[in-house]
C-alpha cells in the first residue's frame, strides 16, 4: 500500500515537473550559472530605420523592409535590434521629434507591421528595442500644441516656459547644441521656450510629475506591446538650473554655429536624471527589460553614476570614451577597456552609430581600411561586455558626407556647413547588392547610396570567404559560442608593446588570447601561456599570415589573432 502512495506520488510529482517545463518559458530576467541576464550575452545591433530596407519603394527605408532582413541578421549573429525612432513624427531631426509616441509614422508603416515585426523576430529569438526620445517631443506632439496655446493651457507646464530678460532678450545664454539660442519666443504668449535641440524639439519639463507618469506610461505601453528595452536618447540633458543661471564661457572664439564656446553646467548632467533613471528602470523591472543610454560621459566614474547605486539605473550605459579614441594607438585603447572594465557595472562597447564618423573611416588609413575594419570587429566583439554594432559596419560601408551645402539633409549640416556637414554621412542607405540603389529601394533613395556599393556589399561580400562581412560572421560565431568570450575575465597582457593590442580572456579550465596588429608592419608577441596558467595555444581565427604556435603569435600588417588557451 505505502509503495503504490508512493509511486503515485512520484508520478503526480513528475506530472507536474513536466507540465511546468512544456508550458513555462525562462522569465526574460532570468540568469544563468554566472549570473549574468540575456542581454549580457546579446549582440545588439542598431538599424537607422529610413536607411536599411525599403520594402513600398519610396526611397524611405520601413518596418516591413526591416521584418525581410531579420534571417539576414540572425545568420549574422545578432539577438537584438534597436530601431532607431520610428513613431510618427514631422522628421526635422529624422524622428528624434517624436509627435505620438505610441504609434508608428506612416512612412514607417503601422503599428500592426510593428506587431509582425515583433512576432517575426521573437520566432528568431532576436529581441527588439525601440528608442526613447525623453527629453523632448515634437513641437507638434499634442502636449506642445496645447502647451502652446495659452499660458493657462493644461499642458503648460509640460514643457519650460519662462519671460525673456528684456524686450527681445531670451531668459538665458543658453545655447542650442544644434545653434543659436536655446530660447524660442512664442509671439501669441509672449515667452520663450526652451529647445537643447532644434526648436522643433521642445525639452519636456520633468519636474512636473504629469510628465513622468506619461512617459512611465509610455515605457509600459511598448513593453506590453512585445519590446524587450529601451535605447534612452540624451539623458543627459533632462534637467535645467531651476534658476536658469548662465553657463560659463570656457574660451573666447565660436562654434561651428558661430555661437560662444559654453560649459552647459547648468543645462546638462543634473543630478535630478538620475531619479528618473531610477524610476524608468523600475518600470523595466517588471517587464525584464534592458535600458541603453546614450551616456557621453567624461570618465569611468561618471559612467558609474549611470549604472546607478547598486546598479538601479542603466543596465547598458554606452561608453563613448572608446569612440573617441581616435586612432590605432594599443596603449589608448588598453586604458580605456581597463577602465571601463573596472566600472560598477557591465561594459556596453560601440564603435560607431547614427551620430558619429563611421569607425570604417575613424580608423582606416585610406589603404588596408578593409583589414582595420576586421581588426575593429576583433577589438570590441572579443571584450567582456556587450557590443552594440551599427547597421553596415559589417559590410564596410563608409561615411560618404554631402559634397555641397544644397544636398546636406541634417538641418545642422546646412546651418553648420562647412565645419559642420552633419550626419548625412553615417546615415546612408545599407548596400545590399550591386544592383541599382545597392538594392535598398527601386526609388531613389532619401540619401544617395556611396559608390562603394559596388565592393561592398551583402551579396558580393557573403561570396568571398575573405570580406569584412565573413569575418564579422566568424567572430560573432566564436562569441556566441565560447565561453570565456562570454563570461571570462579580461586580463591585459604585453601592457608596454605600442604595436599590438593583446589581451586574455580566462574562464574556468580554458581561455582565449586576442591579438590585435595596429601596424603596418609585421609583429610578434609572445602570450606568457606558462605565467598566465595555460598549458597551450591552437588558433581559432586569424587573418591572412597571421598565426600562433608555441607561446608565440606572428601577426601580419594589421592581422589578428584568436587563439584558444587550455590550461
Ligand atoms: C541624440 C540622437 C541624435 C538626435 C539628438 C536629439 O543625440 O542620437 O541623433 O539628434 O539626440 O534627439
Ligand atoms: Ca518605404
Amino acid at each position: 500500500m505505502k509503495k503504490v502512495v508512493l509511486l503515485m506520488c512520484a508520478l503526480f510529482i513528475g506530472t507536474c515537473i513536466l507540465g511546468l517545463s512544456a508550458s513555462a518559458q525562462a522569465p526574460a530576467h532570468a540568469v544563468d550559472k554566472e549570473g549574468h541576464q540575456w542581454w549580457q550575452h546579446a549582440v545588439f545591433y542598431e538599424i537607422y530605420p529610413r536607411s536599411f530596407a525599403d520594402s513600398n519603394n519610396d526611397g524611405i527605408g520601413d518596418l516591413k523592409g526591416i521584418a525581410t532582413k531579420l534571417d539576414y541578421l540572425k545568420d549574422l549573429g545578432v539577438d537584438a535590434i534597436w530601431i532607431s525612432p520610428c513613431f510618427p513624427s514631422p522628421q526635422v531631426d529624422f524622428g528624434y521629434d517624436v509627435s505620438d509616441y505610441e504609434n508608428i509614422d506612416p512612412m514607417y508603416g503601422t503599428l500592426a507591421d510593428f506587431d509582425v515585426l515583433a512576432s517575426e523576430a521573437k520566432k528568431r529569438n532576436i529581441h527588439i528595442i525601440l528608442d526613447f526620445v525623453v527629453n523632448h517631443s515634437s513641437d507638434q506632439h499634442k502636449w506642445f500644441l496645447d502647451s502652446k496655446s495659452s499660458r493657462t493651457s493644461a499642458h503648460r507646464d509640460w514643457y519650460i516656459w519662462r519671460d525673456g530678460k528684456g524686450p527681445g532678450q531670451p531668459p538665458n545664454n543658453w545655447t542650442s547644441t544644434f545653434g543659436g539660442s536655446a530660447w524660442k519666443l512664442d509671439p501669441a504668449t509672449n515667452q520663450y521656450y526652451y529647445h537643447y535641440f532644434y526648436a522643433e524639439q521642445p525639452d519636456l519639463n520633468w519636474r512636473n510629475p504629469a510628465v513622468k507618469d506619461a512617459m512611465f506610461g509610455v515605457e509600459s505601453w511598448w513593453y506590453k506591446r512585445g519590446v524587450s528595452g529601451f535605447r534612452l536618447d540624451a539623458v543627459d540633458t533632462l534637467f535645467e538650473d531651476p534658476n536658469l543661471k548662465d553657463n560659463p564661457i570656457l574660451r573666447p572664439g565660436t562654434n561651428a554655429f558661430g555661437d560662444p564656446i559654453e560649459d552647459k553646467k547648468y543645462n546638462t548632467k543634473l543630478p535630478e536624471v538620475h531619479d528618473v533613471l531610477r524610476g524608468l528602470r523600475k518600470v523595466a523591472d517588471q517587464y525584464g527589460a534592458v535600458l541603453i543610454g546614450e551616456t557621453w560621459t567624461a570618465d569611468v566614474a561618471e559612467l558609474n553614476q549611470y549604472y546607478g547605486q547598486g546598479n538601479n539605473e542603466l543596465q547598458m550605459p554606452m561608453d563613448f570614451l572608446f569612440t573617441m579614441v581616435n586612432k590605432l594607438s594599443p596603449a589608448e585603447f588598453r586604458k580605456q577597456i581597463a577602465a571601463v572594465n573596472g566600472a560598477s557595472g557591465w561594459p556596453t562597447f560601440v564603435i560607431s552609430n547614427h551620430d558619429i564618423v563611421r569607425s570604417y573611416d575613424r580608423y582606416g588609413d585610406g589603404e588596408h581600411n578593409d583589414q582595420i575594419a576586421k581588426l575593429m570587429a576583433a577589438l570590441y566583439l572579443t571584450l567582456r561586455g556587450t557590443p552594440i554594432m551599427y547597421y553596415g559596419e559589417e559590410i564596410g560601408m563608409k561615411t560618404t558626407p554631402a559634397t555641397n551645402k544644397e544636398e546636406v539633409k541634417d538641418p545642422i549640416g546646412r546651418t553648420g556647413w562647412p565645419q559642420e556637414k552633419g550626419r548625412d554621412g553615417e546615415r546612408t542607405p545599407m548596400q545590399w547588392d550591386d544592383s541599382a540603389n545597392a538594392g535598398f529601394s527601386t526609388a531613389t533613395p532619401w540619401l544617395p547610396v556611396p559608390p562603394t556599393y559596388k565592393t561592398h556589399n551583402v551579396a558580393e561580400e557573403s561570396k568571398d570567404p575573405n570580406s569584412v562581412l565573413e569575418f564579422y560572421k566568424k567572430v560573432l560565431k566564436l562569441r556566441h559560442e565560447n565561453t570565456a568570450l562570454l563570461d571570462g575575465s579580461y586580463k591585459a597582457i604585453n601592457e608596454a608593446d605600442d604595436n599590438v593590442l593583446s589581451y586574455l580572456r580566462d574562464y574556468r579550465d580554458h581561455g582565449v588570447v586576442v591579438a590585435l596588429n595596429m601596424t603596418n608592419a609585421p609583429q610578434k608577441i609572445s602570450v606568457g601561456l606558462k605565467g598566465n596558467g595555460f598549458a597551450s595555444m591552437k588558433s581559432l581565427l586569424a587573418t591572412g599570415s597571421s598565426s600562433g604556435s608555441g607561446d608565440e603569435v606572428s601577426l601580419e600588417p594589421y592581422g589578428v589573432f584568436i587563439g584558444e588557451l587550455s590550461k
